[in-house]
């Protein structure tokens, strides 16, 4: 059976703490040679037809950590500019030999229909307000990290909600969990038909309450017509020291990134030892790891 990674929604509990106990594996590695075999002699295409830092660099080393090549393919160099479609570009990698594809898109159906079509496996590397499943991953891991289980911990959501793929695949994790949610944000960037949330018109009343607060960037290039105006929203959604002092003493935040310095968060408080968001981004590579192995280990 071909083992596609698309959603959290596909797994279960112990499924899902397997991979994190991967990752804590992968991590406390003292010798990296010991796992540097695990995807020997498989190729990984890493294709991203929207930007990305974190998310393509850290699939890209933890497919590296484990020994596999990679395919860097880049749509604005290729023959997408000639017309070709994207299951065409995918299928030709598979033809190729890839035996993995790695995959971002704008679209949150992309993969609806691609699975079908493909012998080996596709891993959602972000797909549109879909799902962004290795993000979510990611993100359980740092709160495990944090306070040794997930069940019954409590978050907060800050920032454009209905556009965020790593809300939807935190919000799939957090039911399995047990985990409750509290979200907080302009009012047009708020799903009101989520269910299990509650909602909070002012974060300084959301904080206190919180084991873990996420901020979100505004997903703008999913807006047809926002006007932002960047320090009307840092002043009711941005976090800064003030606010800092509204949180529990054990509690932190996250960020996914891309994070704007004096909008979602002060500038001064990025690496405060509250924070985590430079945590998560090395944790994307032990989680990433995991999810490779996961789909091609044996
Ligand atoms: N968190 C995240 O997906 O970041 P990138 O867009 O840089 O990959």
């Amino acid at each position: 059976m071909i083992k596609h990674f698309l959603s959290l929604s596909s797994f279960n509990n112990s499924q899902i703490l397997h991979l994190l106990k991967r990752a804590n594996d992968f991590s406390s590695l003292s010798n990296p040679i010991q796992f540097n075999q695990i995807l020997k002699n498989k190729f990984i295409a890493s294709v991203f037809y929207e930007p990305s830092t974190r998310t393509r660099c850290s699939f890209e080393i933890a497919a590296k950590k484990l020994g596999a090549e990679v395919i860097q393919f880049t749509p604005e160099n290729s023959s997408v500019k000639k017309g070709e479609t994207l299951y065409d570009t995918l299928k030709t990698l598979e033809s190729l030999g890839v035996d993995a594809i790695i995959l971002r898109h704008s679209d949150d159906k992309i993969f609806d229909e691609l699975t079908t079509k493909f012998k080996i496996p596709l891993i959602n590397a972000g797909a549109g307000r879909f799902e962004h499943p290795s993000q979510g991953l990611l993100d359980l891991f740092t709160l495990q990290q944090e306070f040794n289980q997930l069940n019954n911990l409590v978050i907060g959501i800050c920032g454009d909600i209905k556009h965020s793929r790593v809300a939807g695949s935190m919000m799939v994790a957090a039911e399995k969990f047990d985990i409750e949610v509290n979200i907080c944000g302009p009012t047009d960037l708020i799903p009101r038909n989520q269910k299990n949330v509650y909602i909070y018109d002012s974060l300084n009343e959301m904080i206190p309450k919180l084991d873990a607060l996420m901020l979100l960037r505004i997903q703008l290039e999913r807006h047809q017509s926002l006007e932002l105006n960047q320090d009307e929203y840092f002043k009711n959604y941005g976090l800064d020291k003030q606010r800092l002092n509204l949180m529990k003493p054990q509690s932190i935040f996250l960020h996914p990134g891309p994070f704007n310095r004096n909008v979602e968060i002060a500038d001064d408080i990025v690496e405060h030892p509250k924070s985590r968001i430079f945590k998560q981004m090395s944790n994307g590579v032990y989680t990433r790891m995991s999810i490779l192995e996961y789909v091609l280990g044996d």
